[in-house]
């Protein structure tokens, strides 16, 4: 918290410093006003330490990343993400795991389009964390190279901004370059639970999403959950089997609520659903 403290006092300073006699009238209306500005410039310059990233448009484009801005193919993500931001808001959640049962279903394509329609969001603060920790994607599907793994970050070896890279004024991603040796024995370490909290603390985020590994092929994955508010379960149409999804439903709801299921690369949808979703 020591961040956003230091930079709440300065936004304070800031703005007491302009104007050194407080209004007699409307006061109490006018000092929670004060106090909420106060907040959010405090918050912005906490994001705004975290190193900006200029992402890849082609690598984007290849890895199927469209929601960046508005357009047929963008609608979709909108809608479900839409969706999410109002349940979320429903259920007072924060943390929200995207997870499939088995490999391929299209979890990273998802988040990282969930992520990059956030970006035209600007009053909703994001972040993704790339936790599929055997086979890290997202830093590779945005083309960015991080100096450091989110990995490195949760076993203390580097700050958070060293790894840590902002999309936009109000995303955040935090990837991993390599895979990591042991994903069970990180996730299910006292300090990763923490790390999160105190990020959260810290930047005060509306939405952490996570990107996980296939819950059916995977042990750190349930390990996990636990640590999250609800999952979104992406199936792949003519991919996933019915008795895969409920058994990954299952699973999931023994260690967190389900948001919802994602039905992915459907080819039989009318036009007024959108591209490929
Ligand atoms: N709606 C879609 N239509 C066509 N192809 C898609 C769609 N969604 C994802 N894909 C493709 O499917 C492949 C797998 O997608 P992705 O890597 O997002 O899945 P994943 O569930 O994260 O996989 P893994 O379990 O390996 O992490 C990628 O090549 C991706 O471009
Ligand atoms: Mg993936």
């Amino acid at each position: 918290m020591e961040k956003l403290q230091a930079a709440l006092a300065r936004a304070r300073e800031k703005r007491e410093g302009g104007s050194p006699s407080r209004p007699a009238q409307g006061q109490a209306h006018t000092r929670v006003k004060s106090r909420q500005l106060q907040r959010s410039e405090a918050l912005s310059s906490v994001w705004q330490g975290v190193p900006a990233a200029e992402p890849s448009t082609r690598r984007m484009q290849q890895s199927r990343i469209f929601a960046a801005s508005a357009s047929a193919e963008a609608a979709s993500f909108d809608i479900l993400r839409t969706k999410l931001l109002l349940e979320m808001r429903r259920n007072d959640w924060t943390r929200i795991a995207v997870t499939s049962a088995t490999a391929g279903s299209g979890k990273t394509t998802m988040a990282c389009n969930l992520i990059a329609g956030l970006g035209r969001q600007p009053e909703v603060r994001g972040m993704l964390f790339d936790m599929d920790f055997r086979r890290p994607s997202v830093a590779k599907f945005f083309g960015l190279s991080p100096n450091s793994n989110f990995a490195d970050f949760l076993e203390e070896k580097v700050s958070f901004e060293d790894q840590a890279l902002r999309l936009d004024q109000n995303t955040i991603v935090c990837g991993q370059s390599r895979p990591v040796r042991d994903p069970a024995q990180l996730v299910t370490r006292a300090r990763t639970a923490e790390a999160l909290d105190e990020i959260q603390a810290e930047y005060m985020p509306d939405i952490m999403l996570f990107d996980l590994p296939p819950v059916l092929v995977s042990d750190e994955a349930r390990a996990f959950l636990k640590l999250m508010d609800a999952a979104i379960i992406v199936a792949a149409a003519e991919q996933s089997t019915v008795s895969q999804i409920d058994e990954c439903e299952r699973e999931v709801a023994g260690y967190t609520n389900v948001a919802g299921i994602v039905l992915n690369k459907c080819r039989h949808l009318s036009e007024g659903y959108g591209y490929s979703y």
